[in-house]
C-alpha cells in the first residue's frame, strides 16, 4: 500500500470536511464537496489532479452539495445513495456495491441514521483497507443527529444509528475514519474537536459507544442533541433537485442608498455583515447583524428569511465575493445586492437607528447593580454548562419568536465573545427595543471580573 494521499478541506464555519484523495493517476475523488468549491480546486489544482468522482454519503440539509457542479463543470461522476430521482446525472450506490478507480476501489456500507439513504464508504488500496468515510454516522466522540427527517423517524432512525454503529465497530482498531462531520456542525450531537478518528479510538472513547444496549443509546444520542436552523428542513430538498450551478463567482451588486431604502419599504431584509463594533456605532434602522465570519453562512441560513429581498452592508475591508459565496452555500444565491459605499452613503441621506452600548465586565457588573437584566442567545448546551446567575437564556434562533419573553427594561444581550450576541442586539432593536447593550466577552470573563462562579444547569433555559 503506498502512501495515501488524502487532502481534508475544512470548514470551520459549517464544521465539516470535505476530502480530496489523490488516486494516483492523475485523477481525484473528492468526497461530500460543498458549493464552496474554491479550496477544493485549488487543491486540486496544485497537484495537476483532475476530480474525477464527487462522492456523497448522504443527501445533505446543512449545506448546499458541490457534487453537481462538480458534475457539470469538471465532468464527474457522482456517486450517491439512493435516494429516488434526483435532477442530475448520479450513479445511485447500494449496500455493497463496490466502484473500482485505479488502484483504489470505493465500497458502499449502508449506515443508516443520520438519514435513511445514509452510506459510508470502504476504502481499498490493491486490495487492502485503507480507512472508511463515515459521513454523519461514526463521528469522533459522537454520531450523526437523527432529528433531521421528521419527529416520527427520529427515534427509528436512532435505533439505526445504533445498529450502523455496531456495523462499522466490525472493522479493525487500527482502520483511519475519516467522518464529514464534526465539531461545529449541527449535523453532530455533541462531539470532540479532532476531526479524524479510528475504529479503535472511538471503540475506546466514544461516549455514546459506553451506552449499556440499544435504549441506552438511544437515549444518549436523543439527550445530546441541541436545536438546529431551519434550514435544514429546506436545503435537502435543494440539493436532491441539483442546485443551480454557480458558473461564475457570485457577486454583490452595488446599490444607491435611495434604490436600498426602496427595496426596505418593499420588504427586503438588511444583513449587516461587518463587525460588531462598527454596527454597535450605527446602522440600518431594521437592520440585521450578522458578522461576517466561518459561521456566517449558518446565522445568514438560521436567521434570514429565503423568500425576501437580501441587502448586504459589508466594511470596505470585507470581500463581496466571500460574502456572496457564504450565502450561496446555505441556498441565498441571489442576494438583491449590498449598499454602495456601506454605511456612510446611507447615513449622507437617511437617520441611523440608535447605536448599541458595547461593555466590559466592569460596566457589565455596574448595570446589574442598578437593575439590568442580562439575556444570553447561546445554545442551550452552552448557557447549562455555565452562565451569569440569573441570566436569561433564549436561543438567538428563536429569539424573534420570543420576543415576549425577553425582560422589561435595560437589557444586555450576550454569548461567549459579543458576535452572536450583537446579532441579539440587532433583533431587540428591530423590535423598538431601546437602550440595548451587548457585553463584549463570555461567562468566564463576568466571573473573573467579580470574583463570583458561573451558574450551571438548565432552570432558566426555557425558550427556544
Ligand atoms: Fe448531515
Amino acid at each position: 500500500m503506498g502512501s495515501l494521499n488524502l487532502i481534508p478541506v475544512v470548514d470551520e464555519g459549517l464544521g465539516n470536511s470535505t476530502y480530496l484523495l489523490d488516486l494516483g493517476d492523475g485523477r481525484a475523488l473528492v468526497m461530500d464537496p460543498e458549493r464552496d468549491l474554491r479550496q477544493v480546486r485549488a487543491e486540486a489544482s496544485r497537484r495537476g489532479l483532475s476530480m474525477a468522482y464527487a462522492v456523497e454519503t448522504h443527501l445533505h440539509a446543512d449545506f448546499i452539495s458541490g457534487v453537481a457542479e462538480l458534475a457539470a463543470v469538471e465532468g464527474a461522476t457522482v456517486l450517491a445513495p439512493e435516494v429516488g430521482p434526483r435532477g442530475f446525472a448520479h450513479t445511485g450506490l447500494t449496500d455493497g456495491q463496490t466502484v473500482e478507480m485505479g488502484r483504489f476501489s470505493l465500497q458502499a456500507l449502508h449506515t443508516p441514521g443520520h438519514s435513511p439513504e445514509h452510506l459510508s464508504y470502504v476504502l481499498l488500496e490493491d486490495g487492502d483497507l485503507t480507512g472508511i468515510f463515515t459521513g454523519g454516522s461514526l463521528m469522533v466522540g459522537t454520531a450523526g443527529r437523527t432529528d433531521l427527517l421528521s419527529p416520527e423517524m427520529t427515534v427509528p432512525l436512532a435505533r439505526a444509528q445504533y445498529r450502523s454503529l455496531q456495523r462499522l465497530m466490525e472493522f479493525p482498531d487500527t482502520t483511519p475514519v475519516w467522518p464529514t462531520h464534526g465539531a461545529g456542525s449541527f449535523c453532530s450531537a455533541g462531539g470532540s474537536g479532532d476531526r479524524v478518528t479510528t475504529i479503535g479510538a472511538e471503540r475506546a472513547t466514544n461516549p455514546l459507544r459506553q451506552a449499556d444496549g440499544e435504549d441506552a443509546f438511544v437515549a444518549a444520542l436523543l439527550g445530546s442533541l441541541g436545536t438546529f436552523p431551519d434550514y435544514f428542513l429546506r436545503l435537502g430538498e435543494t440539493n436532491k433537485a441539483g442546485p443551480a450551478v454557480l458558473d461564475a463567482r457570485p457577486r454583490l451588486t452595488p446599490l444607491s442608498a435611495a434604490a436600498v431604502g426602496t427595496l426596505m419599504t418593499d420588504g427586503a431584509q438588511v444583513i449587516d455583515a461587518r463587525q460588531p463594533a462598527d454596527y454597535a456605532a450605527g446602522h440600518l434602522p431594521g437592520s440585521l447583524s450578522i458578522p461576517f465570519r466561518p459561521v456566517f453562512a449558518t446565522w445568514l441560513g438560521w436567521l434570514a428569511t429565503p423568500d425576501r429581498p437580501v441587502v448586504i452592508v459589508r466594511g470596505p475591508d470585507q470581500d463581496p465575493v466571500d460574502i456572496a459565496t457564504a450565502a450561496a452555500k446555505v441556498g441565498f444565491d441571489t442576494l438583491a445586492g449590498e449598499l454602495d459605499g456601506g454605511y456612510p452613503a446611507w447615513t449622507q441621506g437617511h437617520p441611523g437607528a440608535e447605536p448599541v452600548s458595547l461593555i466590559k465586565p466592569g460596566q457589565l457588573i455596574d448595570r446589574l447593580q442598578t437593575g439590568a437584566a442580562v439575556l444570553d442567545i447561546r445554545q442551550s448546551g452552552e448557557y447549562a454548562a455555565g452562565h451569569l446567575p440569573g441570566a436569561v437564556n433564549i436561543e438567538l434562533g428563536y429569539l424573534a419568536g420570543n420576543l415576549a419573553g425577553v425582560p422589561e427594561g435595560p437589557v444586555i444581550v450576550m454569548c461567549g465573545h459579543g458576535e452572536r450576541a450583537m446579532g441579539g442586539a440587532s433583533i431587540l432593536a428591530a423590535s423598538g427595543r431601546t437602550g440595548i447593550a451587548v457585553f463584549t466577552g463570555g461567562p468566564a470573563d463576568w466571573a473573573s471580573a467579580a470574583g463570583r462562579p458561573v451558574e450551571t444547569g438548565t432552570v432558566m433555559a426555557a425558550a427556544r
